[in-house]
């Protein structure tokens, strides 16, 4: 996700600014800049060369025009909009007076966008966020001051938002806020600062605050104000921070992977915001075909690696059993070679959280010069596959740096249960009432992902009670099969522990032979249509002698009679139901990784970004 920086009352403020987002590098970025309040006018510099943007911006403002103590500066991981000089933050208003960067998304900046061009206004980026500049222009010509004018404008705002906002009116003031996106100030003698995280303010400041939802803050030269969006003054308390640098940035969890498991919910509600109406309709404008496009497919092919595959096994039941469409989930390395016959009513869905995965692109190739269309579902903007896809459905889960996927995994999974949503509404095999009730089941997930997180606890005494074993069987039925392949990857990839995932039905047809007293078996044994035979299953390895854990559904007493250990799950809609599952078993791979320490964020022989055949 982006990257904020600000101070003022710092005469080294440029300096200061570009270190800041040095020490932000590490969320990940496509673009940066930075705005300087200098000799009565602002001045703006900014980069779109990648990662090395912001070394880029270090010799950049080195031409600044004169001396400056106030400032922002932005990293920019795009969502709206390509990565490009255009729509790299500061972004201005109409006459370059305020500067403004932002992290998060404005779910309603169409609408906002229409009404600021009808009264005069001109967008120069493709991005949400400028917006925000030109409203508070709107607001500063009635007369307001600066904060007032932000707060006003950000009151017209529906999303999620931690913005800073400089005017030329009033140089030396930072007005910044926040709405479920991070936002710390620090204040030391003459000077205030303001970062999206710790890491870049981090022995720079004598006292840490941490900004809440709906809140604004005035920064000024060793003062801060901060107010309600209402304006009510309020008094935030203090921080107090032992970490150091590569602690903070990791958010004080020890690992990234942790801190990546954790952002799960946010995760899942970014993916899902401002993709359907609020009457449940769906509004997929980003799959670039028309209704009838849609309407006509005859077959939709899920082409991936790893988890995303996995993904994409979720999602055939979703687009099957909503959609009724047919749809086959490849692995991508396969599917390229097997001479797949395909024609213009196939769409072809490149599932991949780095848009990079080399199988996945050239498959997708494949598919595109065998006539069918192409759609992207990627986390990464402009990628490779974003690029050479006819459309993309973006994951929005922010930058994932632990090369074990866990959030993308889960914002792939929403995202193409919404293409299937969206596939079933058009094709009007559900009725508005059943999508919109589906829609409103994937709203409730985050809430659930908070709830399985909250047991961590639970899992790690699992773990722990079998470090020793060294073989485990993850077994699945219907939906539970592709979360029993992604468990036994996520235990394979951390743990270098041997696991295999397999479907419960298919064990006597050979695997059997392997059960003996002392193999584990992890079953996923939440409600779908086959859980009761999921029962007999187990009872077929226990009179073997495995040891069972059961991932089960809150007070499912059956499952529990049947297992050694539960991993509880709260219930959901048996379609949604990977995205509450998958988690606990992350959490027992993640703790038997650390049982047997192991560096979970960069395991052995592995790459986030598979760029190989
Ligand atoms: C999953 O934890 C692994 N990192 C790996 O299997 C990964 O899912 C696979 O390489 C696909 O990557 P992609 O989503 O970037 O294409």
């Amino acid at each position: 996700m982006c990257g904020i920086v600000g101070a003022t009352g710092r005469p080294d403020v440029a300096e200061l600014l570009v270190e800041g987002l040095e020490r932000l590098e590490y969320r990940g970025y496509d673009s940066a800049g930075i705005v300087l309040a200098v000799e009565g006018a602002l001045w703006r510099t900014r980069a779109a060369d990648g990662t090395r943007s912001v070394a880029a911006l270090r010799e950049l403002v080195g031409s600044a025009p004169g001396p400056a103590v106030t400032g922002i500066g932005h990293t920019r991981w795009a969502t709206h909009g390509a990565p490009s000089v255009e729509n790299a933050h500061p972004l201005y208003d109409c006459f370059g007076r305020v500067a403004v960067v932002h992290n998060g998304i404005i779910e309603n900046h169409a609408e906002i966008q229409s009404s600021l061009e009808r009264s005069g206004h001109a967008m120069v980026s493709a991005t949400d966020t400028e917006v925000i500049a030109h409203l508070v222009e709107d607001k500063m010509a009635t007369g307001l001051p600066l904060a007032e004018a932000v707060r006003h404008a950000l009151l017209v705002v529906r999303g999620s938002f931690a913005v800073a906002v400089v005017s030329v009116e009033e140089p030396e003031l930072l007005v910044a806020a926040r709405r479920n996106t991070p936002l710390v100030l620090g204040r030391s003698d003459g000077a205030s600062l303001l970062a999206s995280d710790i890491p870049a303010l981090l022995g720079r400041t004598e006292q840490l605050f941490v900004l809440a939802d709906d809140q604004v803050a005035e920064l000024r030269p060793g003062s801060i104000r901060v107010t309600s969006l209402a304006g009510a003054e309020l008094d935030p308390p203090a921080l107090s921070v032992d970490w150091d640098l590569a602690a903070a940035q990791k958010g004080g969890f020890e690992d990234f992977m942790s801190k990546e498991m954790r952002e799960q919910p946010r995760a899942v509600a970014d993916t899902l915001l401002d993709r359907w109406t609020p009457d449940g309709s769906l509004t997929l404008d980003e799959l670039c075909m028309t209704e009838d496009e849609l309407a006509q497919l005859t077959r939709v092919y899920l082409v991936a690696c790893g988890s995303s595959y996995h993904a994409g096994l979720v999602a055939k039941f979703a687009i099957e059993q909503w959609a009724a469409i047919p749809a086959e989930v490849e692995i991508a390395s396969e599917f390229r070679y097997r001479n797949p016959v395909l024609d213009p009513k196939a769409l072809a869905v490149g599932v991949s959280q780095s848009g990079e995965s080399l199988d996945t692109l050239l498959a997708l190739r494949e598919a595109r010069a065998r006539g069918a269309r192409v759609l992207g579902v990627t986390n990464v903007v402009d990628s490779s596959i974003a690029r050479e896809a006819d459309a993309v459905l973006y994951t929005r889960a922010g930058p994932e740096i632990c090369v074990a996927a866990t959030k993308t995994l889960l914002a792939q999974i929403v995202a193409l249960e919404l293409l299937a949503l969206t596939l079933a509404q058009v094709r009007k095999t559900r009725s508005a009432s059943e999508i919109a009730a589906a829609v409103d089941a994937l709203t409730r997930l985050p809430a659930g992902i908070d709830e399985v997180l909250a047991r961590a606890k639970e899992v790690d005494q699992v773990a722990e009670s079998l470090a020793g074993a060294s073989d485990f069987f993850y077994l699945g039925r219907n939906l539970g099969y592709p979360v029993a392949l992604e468990g036994a990857l996520k235990l394979k990839e951390l743990s270098y522990l041997h696991a295999e995932g397999y479907p419960a039905g298919e064990l006597k047809h050979g695997p059997i032979a392997l059960i003996e007293p002392g193999t584990v078996v992890v079953g996923i044994a939440t409600r779908n249509p086959l859980w009761e035979k999921f029962q007999s299953n187990v009872q077929e390895v226990r009179s073997r002698g495995a040891t069972v854990v059961l991932v089960a559904n809150d007070g499912d007493e059956a499952a529990a009679a049947l297992a050694d250990h539960v991993l509880w799950v709260p219930e959901s809609d048996p379609l949604l139901a990977p995205v509450l599952d998958i988690v606990p078993l992350q959490l027992f791979a993640y703790r038997l990784a650390r049982l047997r320490n192991l560096d979970v964020d960069r395991p052995r022989n592995l790459a986030k970004t598979v760029t190989v055949e």
